[in-house]
């Protein structure tokens, strides 16, 4: 099937942005169709069932569109549902079409960075229980250390628009320091969660020096772009007239709102609804 089209980026609601906004810098030409589910979000805390059939109805609707590959910009949803889809769904409704994620690529920055091989995984509670950044570390540093910390309030508060805040500063603070307690050898925090990289002036507060911070987007954005070159086939029905679209499952108006802080510009969406 030769069906041209935008490439799709996924996520649960706004944070995805952050990675669109960094793919777009680096893949200026191609179209892109975002869709956040935002009436259904935060799925952080959804059951694997409930995250795997909500990430599953978003991926046909965005392939309904045109779509040839999908890239899953949300973590909980890479972890909870993307190896179902790519493994069960795909070879039976669009063997001709992919879904990626995000956790990979950025397992791939993070085994390329770490010196100690303490690595500290911040994210969503639904991330986190899923294991799934310590199963893919493991398979290129076997004996890595890798400590899981939830952080359940940094997405609300980003998503309120109070990250910047001074009630922000004890959140963020407690979970760094909850995080380097539990491992004080940890020489890289990795930021699993779309939301994050919009805490970073105060997660960059209280880091205790020698650690870094992986962020994710440009790491994503370069598998991306690496990812097209070795899949001409896929490449060739990407259509590039350098466009991004936005559909939400939220109100138009809130949307149209909340991801300008996202995107630092003005976007403007389509209502989808996706419950069927
Ligand atoms: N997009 C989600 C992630 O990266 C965070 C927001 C949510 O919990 O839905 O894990």
């Amino acid at each position: 099937m030769n069906e041209t089209g935008p490439i799709g980026v996924f996520d649960s609601g706004y944070g995805g942005l952050t990675i669109l906004r960094q793919i777009r810098a680096y893949l200026p030409e191609y179209d892109f169709l975002y869709l956040g589910d935002n009436a259904r979000a935060p799925y952080g805390s959804h059951s694997f069932d409930v995250i795997y059939r909500y990430t599953l109805q978003a991926v046909e609707a965005l392939f309904a569109r045109g779509c040839r590959l999908v890239i899953l910009a949300c973590n909980t949803a890479s972890a909870k549902a993307l190896r179902t889809i790519q493994t069960v769904d795909i070879p039976r409704l669009a063997p001709e079409r992919r879904v990626l994620g995000v956790i990979h690529p950025t397992v791939e920055a993070v085994a390329r960075q770490t010196g100690s091989r303490h690595i500290g995984i911040l994210a969503t509670v639904g991330t986190i229980a899923s294991g799934s950044y310590e199963l893919e570390l493991r398979k290129l540093l076997p004996d890595c250390v890798v400590t899981g910390q939830a952080c359940p309030m940094w997405v609300p508060l980003v998503e309120n628009n109070e990250f910047d805040s001074p009630g922000a500063d004890y959140f963020v603070r407690k979970r760094i320091e909850s995080v380097m307690l539990r491992d004080p050898q940890i020489d890289t925090l990795v930021l699993a969660c779309t939301h994050y990289p919009l805490l970073m002036p105060k997660i960059v507060k209280y880091l205790p020096s020698g650690v870094r911070i992986v962020a994710q987007g440009e790491y994503v954005a370069e598998a991306l772009r690496d990812y097209l070159i070795r899949h001409p086939e896929i490449d060739a029905c990407c259509t590039k007239r350098g466009e991004a679209a936005y559909l939400t499952t939220e109100s138009v108006e809130k949307f149209e709102e909340s991801a300008a802080l996202f995107m630092r510009t003005a976007v403007r969406a389509e209502h989808i609804d996706l419950h069927i």
